[in-house]
This record gives structure tokens, sequence and C-alpha cells, in this order.
């Protein structure tokens, strides 16, 4: 069995991903850490128990940061206010309940029977389980990287010791969703960011755009899940319900894109990835329009450390192949 460790800021996305592990029958998830990203902690712990629930397994919950390390983090509901917030360059952090709704999970009425996490805090959980477990632990992360920043802080020795970590965060070509520049996971922490980029992590970047390309589910896409007849596949389309509605708004057509599961797609299996590159990634932790950039050094002007192995190009057949087979 492959043990993995999944660190979240659970909404509609991350929930899916979360299946997609919870249902490989070659992995064991050793525990699910929760950082504030896509919505506060507090509501990140429930819609992680409530997709545990949804697959009637027993995986433990563990609460890590409710704030980015040094930025201030705000909730804001509205796209127009995220927006404007964005903008106008300031240096608090907000969260993205105008993307995948209030409750991060479509605003559908999701609740949950479990509200128990463990007592023990996520980066305990990580500095422990990972010096249990030496050259053993994948760690797959899907939100801002805080938890893990103060994980190597309180233990820098784990850099060494996770087998593999996969981000989902940042960009490959240079786009951005929250500003030009910036994807949301780092630019949420990019002080965080930077902490675990420089840290000697053996580090797969899966970026934003491998979403947008690869992993755009249009009406096809979707009535293929529904076809399904499943609860979980149901589950993970009925939660996209603000995204749709946003998708609609915005591109023009009925669909949603699914970050973070492409990211697990490739840790499950990594012939998703079909082309990626070693490469020097720095994180741009300055205020202003380019705050939590990915800047990639592909032709390593700045001659310094491959910290990371780039995704440039996955395989949407074999991401959609995964997601129809464990999902079903
Ligand atoms: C990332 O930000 C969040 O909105 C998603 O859950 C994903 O982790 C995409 O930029
Ligand atoms: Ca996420």
């Amino acid at each position: 069995m492959k043990k993995f460790i999944i660190d979240a800021d659970t909404g509609s996305d991350d929930a899916v991903a979360i299946l997609l592990a919870l249902q490989d029958p070659q992995v064991d998830v050793l525990g699910i850490t929760v950082v504030s990203g896509n919505v506060p902690l507090q509501q990140g712990i429930i819609n992680t128990l409530s997709t545990i629930e949804a697959t009637e397994q027993n995986i433990k919950v563990y609460a890590g940061a409710h704030k980015p390390l040094v930025r201030d983090y705000i909730e804001i509901h509205s796209l127009s206010d995220f927006t404007e917030h964005v903008k106008s360059l300031s240096p608090v952090s907000a969260s993205a309940q105008s993307v995948h709704g209030i409750d991060g999970m479509g605003d559908i009425g999701i609740t949950s029977k479990f509200s128990e996490y463990e007592e023990k805090n996520a980066i305990d959980f990580l500095v422990e389980t990972i010096n249990k477990n030496p050259d053993e632990i994948t760690l797959v992360t899907l939100g801002p990287l805080t938890n893990i920043a103060l994980a190597l802080e309180k233990d820098p020795s784990i850099s060494t010791k996770i087998k593999h970590c996969y981000v989902m965060g940042g960009t490959s070509d240079g786009t951005g969703n929250v500003s030009a520049a910036a994807e949301f996971n780092i630019w949420v922490d990019p002080e965080a960011a930077k902490r675990v980029f420089d840290s000697g992590l053996k580090i797969t970047m899966v970026g934003w755009d491998n979403s947008y390309k690869y992993a755009m589910l249009k009406e096809d896409e979707i009535k293929k899940l529904r076809a399904l007849n499943s609860k979980l596949a149901d589950f993970s389309v009925d939660i996209q319900k603000v995204l749709i509605n946003l998708t609609k708004e915005w591109y023009d057509f009925y669909g949603f894109d699914l970050p973070d599961p492409i990211t697990m797609a490739i840790a499950l299996d990594n012939s998703i990835i079909e082309e990626s590159q070693d490469l020097h990634v720095i994180i741009d932790t300055r205020d202003g329009i380019t705050r939590g950039q990915t800047i990639v050094d592909y032709f390593n002007v700045e001659n310094k450390n491959k910290n990371t192995r780039v995704v440039t190009k996955s395989s949407n057949k074999k991401f959609m192949n995964m997601l129809m087979d464990l999902l079903s």
C-alpha cells in the first residue's frame, strides 16, 4: 500500500481529489490535514468530514493553520468584492467563497454527521508521521502551503524524509486565476510557498494551467459522470454548483475545472504526466501585481538548483478515465 497524507483547504474540488485517494485500493490515507484557504479552517474541517462520510470510511482529520504565516485572512463572499480586493494590492489574504460557495461545497446544504476531528494538531501529526515513516509518505497539497511550512519550521529534517510532495499550486505558463500573475493557493500564502519550495523537498508542481487545459469538464463529461449512477459521482458534480454558475457567467459554457483532482490523479499515477521539466521555481512574496507568482526559470538563467518538477502537459484522457473509474 502507498502511504499518503493529504493537506487540503477543502472546497468543492479538494473534495473530489480526496475521494479519488480514498477510493484507490492501493492507497492508505494516513490522515488529512486542513488549512484555511478556500474557506475558513472550521468550514474546511466540516467539508473534509462530510467528504470522508460519503465514502463510509474512517479517516482521521487534523486541524492546521487558521491563517497564513504572516498575512491576515478574511472571508469574501462575492466575486466583485474579491476582484476589488485583489486589485487593491492589499497584503491581506482572502477566501475563495465566491468561487466554491460560502460553505465551499456549492451551497447545496452539505452537512456532516461527524463533528469529530483529532485533538492532535496538523503540524504535530505531519512531523510525527513523517518521522515514523521515513521515505514512505507521499504528501499531496491541495491548498495554501501554511501547514507544510509550519511543519518544516518545527522539524526541517522532514524535507528529506518525505518520499515526494505533489503541490497543486502556481502555473507553468505564466497564467493566473487570482491575478494575471498568480494562482490562488500560492497567492494566499506566498511566504509559506517560498519556504516549502526552498526547503529541499522533492516537489512536483501541478499548476493551474494543467487544470484549465486538461481537467476541464464540459457537458459531455458531466453527462458521463451522471450516467455512472453513483453516489460519489453525483456528489462530485452537485458540490460544483457555484463554480458551474460562475463558469457559465464568465466563459459562457456549462462545466467546471478540477485543479486538485488532476493533482491527486498525477500523485496516484505518474503516467498521467505527458511532459515535465526539472526547473528552478521562484515564489514572488512581494506585495504588488506579481504577489504569489511562480516564476519558472526555464533557461536556468539564475543558475540555481532545480527545486521542482514542473508539469507542463497532462493526459486529459487518462485523467477522465481515472475519475470515471474511482468515482463509479
Ligand atoms: C486552487 O485554488 C482553490 O480554489 C482550489 O481548491 C485549488 O486548490 C486552484 O487555484
Ligand atoms: Ca484546494
